[in-house]
């Protein structure tokens, strides 16, 4: 780090940022084995695992959960499949993505680039969901802003009917045609808003990711396992290495 680095203290912590994102990356590229089928997701952590996983070197079948990991992935060399239709894989051996935020019980929020519909299909096709962030990802508790899509047919409807949710403002829809909006009450409890979300029609898809959706969790460059005696609401992860 140079004295300039020191000196702007806003530079200096990104640069610890960046750099755990690029070692959690690292780590789980290390998880993937020759012939996998890989779910990649979307967002500046999964940026730095692209190149990593490329230069590995091996034999991979990719599908992405965004246009922009699409065409990174591609330039990067990896053999990106289309995931759109019935001819797509079905089954993946591993996704890999970013998280905005993770509880110590192993739920995630997700969306805040958009792609939460998509990056939860891949991450239950997957047998392995393997989540990578730095550690200012980490939180006690969730908390609003959880991102949804909605679809464009009723929309005003579907947004009366969720009350405290807003559209995201300078935001595209997403390429399957979504608007993105964000939920703005407290998450008291994530199990029943996922229900509420799941439940109301129009919502095409929501961030909240439930513990059971994720295998593994990797904190800067540290791979934390959910101990198999942790319940669904367990407070329990196993370090395996890093
Ligand atoms: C995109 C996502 C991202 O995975 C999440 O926002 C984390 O992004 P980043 O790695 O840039 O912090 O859910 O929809």
């Amino acid at each position: 780090m140079s004295d300039s680095d020191i000196a702007d203290p806003g530079i200096a912590r990104a640069t610890g940022v960046e750099a755990e994102k690029a070692a959690a990356a690292r780590t789980a590229a290390s998880l993937v084995v020759d012939g996998m089928t890989v779910g990649l997701g979307t967002g500046s952590t999964v940026a730095y695992l692209i190149p990593a996983l490329a230069s590995r070197g091996l034999a991979l079948t990719c599908v992405a959960t965004s246009p922009a990991t699409e065409m990174q992935a591609r330039a990067a060399g990896l053999d990106v499949r289309s995931f759109n239709g019935p001819s797509s894989p079905a089954l993946l051996d591993i996704a890999i993505d970013g998280a905005d935020k993770v509880t110590p019980d192993g739920w995630l929020v997700k969306g805040a680039g958009a792609a939460h519909t998509r990056e939860k299909i891949v991450a239950a096709a997957a047998d392995r969901f393997v989540v990578i962030v730095s550690t200012e990802k980490l939180v006690t508790s969730l908390g609003p802003p959880v991102p949804l899509e909605i679809l464009s047919f009723g929309a005003s409807a579907t947004l009366r009917r969720l009350g405290a949710a807003r559209i995201r403002p300078h935001t595209p829809h997403s390429p399957d045609g979504g608007i993105i909006v964000d939920w703005m009450n407290p998450v008291d409890d994530p199990r029943s808003l996922c229900d509420f979300f799941d439940s109301t029609p129009g919502v095409v898809g929501h961030g909240l990711f439930p513990p059971e959706m994720v295998s593994d969790v990797v904190v800067s460059g540290r791979l934390l396992q959910r101990s198999a005696t942790s319940g669904a609401s367990g407070n329990s992860w196993v370090r395996l290495g890093g």
